[in-house]
């Protein structure tokens, strides 16, 4: 694998859950041995890093996320041999591994909380945070689970004393107060390093420490253990990562990174439900807002952007008009909302339709940092509300169109859950299979452009500024790294939009389609004027036309490429002849263009 430090800022994320992606050995749940058969189809797809769900020893109350032994990997999903076997099978593909980290709590089953249950003097006791009064204790804290938890304190019948909790019950909060829990897991941290893993996400990560008259939230103390965990991960390994998860407004998010000495990545939650908003506004402005709310990150750092996870569509960081608006909009079926949010798969939520996944994933992929998909979105899987808590968003990876969507072999009652069967994205209508042989389907599309993506540094590493249009309908950014200049235009309306766009500061520059390698007429003293199809994007790279023939050459090469993925889809051969033809169009183009005077 390449040995760049700053490699995360040019990853491509695929979340999944083990239990839901292929079942290896016939037991009707997912398992490593599924996942290491299924490595091929990620790397075709084109990611090159994979975040693991959670995969531990645990009662499934919670999915995983409640753990009751982290050095334990759940048998049900294979053995430590599996599991380090699957590292070495990624890597060879030149595709990296996240880990799932819960450090905030355990499973009320692992032995720890067991011990400290059983007597208040036993060493374990300490491990967690007590109460015999929790009415006034820590009020400001909110509940994040409001729709099973009343409270976050929990009784615990054994020891006769009050737990703390931020999740579910059964997921007592860990003690950071207690040197030896922070020692502790940090050992757990060294533990999975020393596995091949290439990092974590921290999970829950604001609600380390708990402090009277705070809302227990981003403490300072939080901020010192993870810049700790940093320095401890510094000093014995390269290149691993810590991603976290701090569901929180931009600055409070931004200071996970600290100054480049604690969190790599965190992920931009207030993001995510403004493209949503944007969207079904057809505005761009709640887009440009929240980054303009974003401070500008340290230099080592990421952002991890996504539309859709394993979770509800959290709405705790917006307002609440705005999320009245997103329930009317997106969670019209009455078991759609849950806690603070909507539970629905990717394309449920825009009721499948082609262009605004399309359009989506434009934004998801040009906006500034690395981009994740969840499992399925790249088909447009659907959902089953009626499975409860977030199970609906959790049903098993559509193969092809045979028994148990290729995904088992068990009998299909044994399944872990059961398949998505409606008509519209069941899996006979919505599977890899059919996808792979359709050049028009998403799971193609998604394809190509992520290739498109990964050959340009910029859309990971590079500035953003918003480019001025005469219509907000219009999101229209600027991407800069090194010599890169990326133009990035998307309509956010269901109707044909023109637009002026200010390019002012690049007079003289040949827009070149990413797509195509199309030259577009070159940038002149007059706005330059666009025209869009519904929800339609393009993606530009501004070349420079003072050296046309070098220009025309890169041109020409980007192009090809362009053209060499298209011609791979398609299945069609001619490869060379399209690949010549393209090549004269475009020296045609740009030598027209240099002589045409835009505006
Ligand atoms: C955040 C995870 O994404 C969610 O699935 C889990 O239930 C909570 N943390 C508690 O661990």
């Amino acid at each position: 694998m390449e040995h760049d430090p700053l490699w995360y800022k040019d990853a491509i994320i695929y979340e999944l859950h083990v239990k839901a992606f292929f079942d290896g050995t016939g037991d009707g749940i997912g398992d490593f041995q599924g996942l290491i058969e299924k490595l091929d189809y990620l790397q075709d797809l084109g990611i090159n890093c994979i975040w693991l769900l959670p995969f531990y020893q645990s009662p499934l109350k919670d999915d995983g996320y409640d753990i009751s032994d982290y050095r334990t990997i759940l048998p049900d999903y294979g053995t430590m041999k599996d599991f380090k076997r699957f590292v070495r099978e990624a890597h060879k593909r030149d595709i990296r591994v996240l880990i799932e980290l819960v450090i905030n709590h355990t499973s009320d089953q692992h032995l720890w909380f067991q011990e400290a249950r059983q007597s208040k003097k036993s060493k374990k006791r300490k491990f967690y945070v007590w109460t015999d009064e929790p009415a006034n204790k820590n009020k400001a804290a909110r509940i994040i689970f409001m729709d099973s938890e009343s409270s976050n304190w929990a009784w615990d019948p054994v020891s006769k004393q009050y737990y703390w909790h931020r999740f579910f019950s059964h997921q007592p909060d860990l003690n950071y107060d207690n040197p030896i829990v922070r020692r502790t897991m940090l050992n757990v941290l060294t533990y999975w390093l020393n596995t091949g893993v290439d990092g974590f996400r921290l999970d829950a990560v604001p609600y380390l420490f708990e402090r009277e008259g705070t809302n227990c939230e981003n403490l300072p103390e939080t901020h010192e253990y993870l810049k700790d965990l940093r320095r401890s991960l510094d000093k014995k390994y390269n290149h691993k990562v810590l991603l976290a998860e701090a569901n929180q407004w931009p600055k409070d998010v931004c200071s996970y990174f600290g100054e480049g000495d604690e969190c790599h990545m965190a992920f931009h939650f207030p993001l995510m439900p403004r493209i949503f908003m944007g969207l079904r506004k057809e505005d761009s402005t709640p887009i440009i807002e929240i980054m303009g709310q974003t401070p500008e990150i340290p230099e080592n750092c990421q952002w991890a952007i996504f539309l859709r996870n394993h979770d509800e569509l959290t709405l705790e960081m917006v307002t609440e008009d705005e999320r009245d608006f997103m329930y009317s909009e997106y969670a019209q079926h009455p078991k759609a909302k849950l806690n603070l949010g909507i539970r629905h798969r990717l394309a449920p939520l825009i009721n499948k339709g082609r262009r605004q996944l399309e359009l989506l994933h434009s934004i998801l992929f040009t906006m500034p940092g690395s981009p994740i998909i969840y499992y399925g979105d790249e088909l447009g899987m659907g959902d089953n509300v009626y499975l409860g808590d977030r199970n609906g968003v959790r049903t098993p990876m559509q193969w092809t169109g045979d028994r148990n969507a290729g995904f088992s072999k068990a009998d299909t009652a044994q399944l872990y859950a059961p398949l998505v069967v409606d008509p519209v994205y069941g899996y006979q209508a919505i599977n890899v299979e059919a996808q792979k042989r359709t050049p028009t389907s998403l799971l193609n599309w998604m394809k190509k452009f992520i290739s498109i993506r990964k050959k340009y540094k910029a859309f990971g590493r590079g500035s953003l500024k918003f480019v001025k249009t005469s219509n907000p309908k219009i999101l229209c950014y600027l991407r800069e790294y090194e010599d890169e200049t990326l133009l990035i235009a998307n309509n956010l309306s269901r109707y044909v939009q023109p637009a002026e766009l200010d390019l002012r500061q690049f007079k003289n520059r040949l827009p070149m389609e990413l797509v195509g390698g199309v030259c577009f007429p070159k940038i002149g003293d007059l706005p330059y004027f666009l025209t869009f199809s519904p929800h339609a994007f393009y993606w530009f790279q501004l070349m420079k036309v003072e050296e046309p023939g070098e220009i025309a050459a890169e041109a020409v090469e980007k192009a090809a490429q362009a053209v060499h993925v298209s011609t791979k889809i398609s299945g069609t051969t001619g490869r060379r002849k399209k690949k010549r033809a393209t090549q004269r169009e475009i020296k045609t183009k740009a030598n027209l263009s240099s002589r045409h005077k835009s505006g």
